[in-house]
């Protein structure tokens, strides 16, 4: 039997009570009998239709009729039962589907509806917008760098920021103690002692542990890039940051030999900073590469002359040269920690800081703004 509302007959908080436990009953019951949008549709007019819906004729057959000492508390019982009405009839709509906006579902139908009805999704209406943040610089930089590898077929590969020592040195040549150790001031992870030095953790200083990590788990050949966050213990400055980026790459196949190294990072280069640049390579040593060397690139922003108008050009210190990156051919003592046989492979590979090419790309003086987090620096990049 549907529920109807009934005059009261006393005012009395136990009457009214009664009155309400009546009410929300019913309310329930007939909720949950809700299957679809067209059950919706009724339940919700029949409790809250403006013409004879429930709440309309408790607020007449309660409320107005309540003597006047009683409308207060009657009042207050109207508006309880109204909030606890509106907000059944909204949960129940969650649970049916709600058929497309009529104006839409009809289109080209024989006669178009022009009324949408409000509890219906308007798809016409524009959505909520989420502001879009951009793109770090640094991050942009080395995807920028990574599509320029990849486009020549190398894949992308990634390691752990916290490292063991073996990964970060051993393995690539930097026997324990070797001073070769001290040109990477490393941050070291605290209570390590009690472990074996190869497994102690560290933060790692380079890229390059995730070379080793690779060639561990992949037979040549290998192409890859390895973009990662690196820390050094350098105090922080205009151009140092103990928290940095780095892309480094590998390439190690049958008959690799260093013109391969010079003609992809030239090629790279180009790709990067422009056609017009040169590029130049000077002696340089790494534990993990021998020959090594230092890539420079000709100063992209004074175009080589070292000079900006009358003045001097700062980037490149006036030298027309700008060092980009650390690379060289991968010293076979490495294979040897991997399992591959240097008498049949040979390989290169670089490194680069993408913070400092983020810099010299955008014309940024300091290195803290890029980690500072000052939106109104960071959103220009977008
Ligand atoms: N890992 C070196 C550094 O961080 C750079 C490098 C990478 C040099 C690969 C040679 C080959 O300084």
């Amino acid at each position: 039997m549907a529920y109807t509302v009934p005059k009261l007959k006393s005012f009395t908080p136990a009457a009214l009570d009664k009155a309400a436990e009546k009410l929300l009953a019913s309310l329930k019951l007939e909720a949950a009998a809700v299957k679809n949008e067209a059950d919706w549709k009724v339940f919700r007019d029949r409790w809250m239709a403006r013409k004879n819906g429930v709440l309309t004729e408790i607020n007449d057959l309660w409320l107005k009729a309540a003597p006047k000492e009683a409308k207060r508390e009657v009042g207050q019982r109207v508006n309880e039962l109204k909030a606890a009405v509106t907000a059944t009839v909204e949960k129940a709509r969650t649970g049916v589907t709600i058929a497309p906006a009529p104006a839409v579902a009809k289109v080209g139908a024989v006669r178009p509806s022009v009324s949408v009805e409000p509890a219906a999704l308007d798809i016409t209406l524009p959505g909520n917008r989420r502001p879009l943040g951009a793109e770090h610089p640094v991050i942009k930089t080395m995807h920028e760098i990574v599509s320029v590898f990849r486009n020549l077929g190398y894949s992308v590969e990634e390691g752990p920021v916290i490292e063991t020592d073996y990964y970060n040195f051993e393995a690539l040549n930097f026997p324990p103690n070797h001073p070769a150790r001290d040109t990477q001031d490393t941050l070291f992870i605290a209570r390590q002692e009690s472990k074996p030095q190869r497994d102690r953790l560290l933060l790692r200083t380079h890229t390059s542990p995730v070379q080793i990590r690779t060639m561990e788990k992949m037979k040549p050949p290998v192409r890859i890039v390895i973009p990662g966050k690196v820390h050094r213990n350098d105090p922080p400055d205009a151009s140092h940051s103990p928290m940095f980026h780095q892309v480094e790459g590998l390439a190690v196949d049958a008959n690799i030999t260093f013109c391969d190294l010079k003609g992809t990072l030239d090629h790279a280069m180009k790709a990067l900073f422009g056609s017009s640049v040169k590029t130049s390579f000077r002696p340089s040593f790494f534990p993990f590469t021998e020959p090594s060397a230092e890539m420079m690139v000709s100063c992209f922003i004074c175009g080589g002359s070292g000079k900006r108008g009358s003045e001097p050009c700062r980037p490149c210190k006036q030298t027309g040269w700008i060092e980009i990156l650390g690379c060289g051919m991968v010293d076979p003592n490495v294979y040897g920690f991997v399992d591959y046989d240097p008498k049949k492979v040979s390989g290169f590979a670089f490194g680069m800081g993408a913070d400092r090419i983020a810099i010299l790309k955008y014309g940024v003086d300091d290195i803290q703004l890029f980690f500072n987090g000052d939106v109104r620096f960071l959103e220009q990049f977008g």
